[in-house]
């Protein structure tokens, strides 16, 4: 008994402390608890001075949303496909902002928007491993998704003081009347906001390199240094082990090992050795990145899809709606997880998808490895073009759109594409490569956007 009121004790006193955030383990019944581990574990979710500073800005910032204060706000947004480069990068700078500008006379609002509704993050259960890393309340409530905005883009666009780019070069086109106020970017630069400042395009393997670079020389010269979270400083190293394949890729920078060194000599980790550190965070997140074994076609297209309005110069079709999915698996694997295990359903649950987000031209880019025999893993890609002729364009200019776009590929020979083994099979406007190079969705992308604003 006395155990037990010692117990209470210890957990009436935690929940006086926690309460106003965790309103919701009022409703527990606290002599109930099985066990004092149970309830520590549950006051554990969302603890910590990152998740906080996340909650309070997003609570802020709804307030100021209603009381039609959008106007003193900046949005640090990542891109649609939100990886986890694109995630930590908008936190990281959204944190900075607020943080290097809060004892000035014009303190920032910042605020990071993930351009992923919620339940597509979900499909990416590597973020969701380094957010409880760092110890962010599960189910992304700490984060603002676009799903969650109370306004939409191209209202809000006019309203708030501005955008950040990050992990992406050109803004998505509902918030093209938003003012761009920086750019962090690893792509190909597209000459948009001529004027941002800080506006930085480098090719590191993590995005979040060049902004937490730019946060961290930016802090060192402060008359005093702002708090650090080290959740922030870990979730920092997770995103550039993952991208840079623990730094030892082929992609990986000086500027990528320079940055992460110092972010790890500010962080929690500091006593241990950089490459150890980088490798056990590549090894784990990976890991969890690959576990997409039970996700369905529509999922799999869905996970990691980045799409917008191109436009192109003909008077007959301004604008057509162009999108690009990312799959770590083959079309055989794919086709297979449909529930016909048959092409036509691939092409079936595509088109549902396809014709719900209202997309034109459709390019799924797909990766995956195969074991040759006695040697090491050969990576393969496939590229899937598909033209519908039912959104905005009609039969004929679908055609004509698949020829160019089609011939556009084709033309870049260092690929190396052969067509896939069941080409036969496909119908008009549809087109499978496969090929050996190491071309991403960061070259593909700009080849067949050229090619649709070159069309006519
Ligand atoms: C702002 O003031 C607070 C409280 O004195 C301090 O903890 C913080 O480090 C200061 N931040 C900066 C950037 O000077
Ligand atoms: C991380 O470091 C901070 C101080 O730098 C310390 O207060 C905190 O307890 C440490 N957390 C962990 C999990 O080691
Ligand atoms: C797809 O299913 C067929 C038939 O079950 C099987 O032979 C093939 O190996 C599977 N392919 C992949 C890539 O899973």
């Amino acid at each position: 008994m006395r155990t037990l009121i010692a117990l209470s004790t210890v957990l009436l006193v935690s929940l006086q402390v926690r309460a106003a955030p965790l309103t919701e383990q009022h409703q527990q019944p606290i002599v109930d608890s099985p066990s004092r581990d149970y309830a520590i574990k549950k006051f554990q979710k969302g603890v910590g001075h990152f998740s906080d500073w996340s909650r309070t800005t997003k609570k802020e910032f709804l307030i100021d949303w209603q009381a039609g204060k959008a106007s003193e706000w900046t949005l640090v947004q990542g891109n649609e496909g939100g990886d986890l480069d694109s995630m930590t990068a908008a936190l990281a700078w959204a944190y900075h902002l607020e943080h290097s500008t809060e004892n000035t006379s014009r303190p920032l609002k910042a605020i990071a928007l993930l351009q992923t509704p919620t339940d597509a993050l979900d499909l990416r259960p590597e973020n969701k491993l380094a957010l409880d890393n760092s110890k962010m309340t599960s189910g992304h409530e700490d984060l603002l998704t676009i799903d969650e905005l109370p306004e939409d883009p191209e209202t809000l666009s006019h309203k708030v003081r501005g955008i950040v780019l990050v992990d992406h070069a050109e803004p998505l086109r509902k918030w093209s009347s938003a003012k761009i106020l920086s750019i962090f970017d690893h792509h190909v630069d597209r000459g948009v906001a001529p004027d941002a400042e800080p506006r930085i395009f480098e090719m590191t393997a993590s995005c979040t390199t060049i902004v937490a670079r730019q946060m961290l020389d930016e802090l060192e010269k402060l008359p005093q240094e702002y708090h650090l979270a080290h959740e922030l400083l870990e979730l920092i190293l997770s995103a550039i082990a993952i991208d840079s394949g623990g730094l030892t890729s082929d992609s990986t920078t000086d500027a990528d090992i320079k940055t992460s060194e110092r972010i790890l000599k500010r962080s929690n980790w500091s006593n241990r050795e950089l490459m150890e550190v980088m490798e056990n965070l590549d090894d784990e997140l990976s890991d969890s990145k690959k576990s997409l074994d039970h996700l369905s076609l529509r999922d799999l297209l869905r996970r990691d899809w980045k799409g917008d309005l191109v436009d192109t110069p003909s008077r007959r079709t301004p604008t057509v709606s162009l999108g690009f999915a990312s799959i770590p698996y083959s079309m055989d694997y794919q086709i297979n997880v449909t529930e016909f295990e048959e092409l036509f359903d691939w092409f079936a649950i595509h088109a549902a998808w396809t014709a719900e987000i209202g997309v034109d031209i459709s390019v799924c880019l797909n990766k995956y490895k195969v074991k040759e025999n006695g040697k090491k893993k050969k990576k393969i890609r496939e590229i899937v073009l598909v033209v519908r002729d039912d959104v905005r364009i009609d039969e004929a200019q679908a055609n004509s759109l698949f020829g160019v776009v089609k011939e556009a590929i084709e033309s870049h020979t260092e690929l190396g594409l052969k067509p896939w083994h069941r080409v036969d099979e496909l119908a008009p406007r549809q087109m499978v490569w496969s090929h050996e190079s190491d071309a991403s969705r960061k070259v593909i992308r700009p080849i067949v956007e050229d090619a649709v604003m070159g069309w006519d």
